[in-house]
């Protein structure tokens, strides 16, 4: 079967590797993809928001499954769109419609949906320019630091946490009345800080059925010892030593299941990913927000431990058999580093020749922000590559993706060199 995934970063490339492993995938074409997945697929120059682009080469290519990396495409309704669509609307889409989608797409219905359910998370109140002298007197209910969130996708950027109360005031004015992050932040959601630590939990869900995917825990700062800007993530770790049985238990009962069975009472049709982030607060799991797609660096360390057949899993979600579908995880952890362009997540240039990585042999290097030019891999992005190790320990599963790391090099190259800092 030829299979099609949409996107073009380090999550999108581990998709593709995990795939091309299943000897029911005939051909793999990647929209946009990067270097690495060049390598091992067909990259089709196309923008996956551009439906009708991605109906040509459904068509031209006798696609018959189309999995969906990030969260634009599925916001936009890329799979409403195939439904709609007579010659599409038997090829499955990974990844929700629409009414899925707003678990991501919209805070507040997010918001609405955990309460609705009883699925926990902070108090919170959702606020426009029409209420917000409502907004301010919520602010002054609730402690510092102030939690403030863009209601719709403003690209990781949306959400400012602050500890002053008159600085909480003006932001939340910013945002609703002079358009901070655009239209996203017409609405705000206002909620209580959760403490504790931050892990991610991914479950992949034909609507009924459910598989709980490995934890994960990134770094989402640019400087060590988490400190600096908020990258799209610097590196990542799986499994999380701090969330036992115990607590992933509690996860699956409090949260995974809740979430699920509101989905069916919603009538919500959801066959994708569902990445669950969360905050351990002394063993009780609190959910920070839900993603509608995996991680990414995280799936860069989630995919390397799924021993079964990635396909096959994506088949029962399709056909709503995920429930038949064997399901196992290797016992070891991985780790994985981010190699990102001197200056990001603020400007940075791009087209520095990449060299060494084809000599690194202790672990696997995906690609994310690289193009071929001039038959030569050159940086294309803030994130560029990531690299990931398996070990039976964390340090062991760091050393080798610091060693691999040593032997890869572009111009600027900037990494954090103190990932699972805090966790040995
Ligand atoms: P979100 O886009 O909702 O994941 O928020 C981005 C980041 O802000 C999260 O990964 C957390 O680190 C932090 N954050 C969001 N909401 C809260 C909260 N209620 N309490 C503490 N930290 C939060
Ligand atoms: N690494 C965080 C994310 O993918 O949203």
């Amino acid at each position: 079967m030829n299979v099609l995934i949409l996107g073009s970063g380090g999550r999108e490339h581990a998709f593709a590797l995990k795939l091309i492993e299943s000897n029911k995938i005939n051909q793999l074409f990647v929209a946009p993809g990067n270097a690495g997945t060049d390598k091992i697929a067909k990259n089709i120059n196309i923008n996956p928001t551009n439906f009708t682009a991605v109906k040509k080469i459904v068509l031209e290519n006798d696609i018959k499954m189309v999995v969906v990396g990030p969260e634009a495409p599925l916001v936009d309704g890329v799979h409403d769109f195939f439904l709609a669509d007579n010659q599409l609307k038997n090829i499955p889409v990974i990844g929700p419609k629409k009414d899925g989608a707003l678990l991501e797409g919209s805070k507040d219905f997010s918001k609405q949906f955990m309460q609705k359910h009883g699925v926990p998370t902070a108090r919170y109140q959702s606020f426009t320019k029409d209420n917000l002298t409502d907004g301010f007197a919520f602010l002054e209910t609730l402690e510092p630091p102030f939690v403030l969130k863009a209601d719709g996708l403003a690209a990781g950027k949306g959400v400012l946490i602050l500890d002053s109360l008159s600085e909480a005031k003006t932001e939340l004015e910013e945002m609703v009345s002079n358009q901070k992050f655009g239209e996203a932040s017409s609405t705000v959601v206002i909620e209580e800080f959760l403490k504790g630590i931050e892990l991610s939990v991914f479950v992949l869900t034909d609507g009924i059925n459910y598989k709980i995917l490995p934890s994960a825990k990134d770094y989402k700062r640019i400087g060590e010892g988490d400190t600096g800007l908020n990258t799209g993530g610097m590196g990542a770790i799986s499994p999380v030593p701090f969330a036992d049985k115990a607590f992933l238990d509690k996860v699956e009962e409090l949260v995974v299941k809740p979430t699920i069975a509101g989905l069916q009472k919603d009538g919500i049709d959801y066959r994708g990913f569902i990445f669950i982030g969360l905050m351990n607060d002394n063993g009780n799991p609190s959910v920070v927000e839900y993603n509608v797609r995996m991680g990414d660096p995280e799936t860069e360390v989630v995919l390397p431990r799924i021993e079964s057949d990635l396909f096959d899993l994506f088949e029962g979600v399709a056909h709503q058999t995920l429930d038949q579908k064997s399901f196992s995880v290797i016992d070891k952890t991985a780790t994985t580093v981010m190699l990102v362009s001197g200056g990001y997540p603020e400007a940075y240039q791009k087209n520095k020749e990449i060299t060494g990585f084809d000599t690194v042999d202790e672990s696997i290097v995906f690609h994310a922000g690289t193009t071929i030019k001039d038959s030569k891999v050159v940086t294309n992005g803030g994130r560029v590559m990531a690299v990931t190790s398996l070990g039976d320990t964390i340090e062991e599963a760091l050393a080798k993706s610091y060693r691999s790391i040593n032997k890869i090099h572009f111009d600027k190259i900037n990494y954090r060199k103190d990932i699972g800092f805090d966790l040995v």
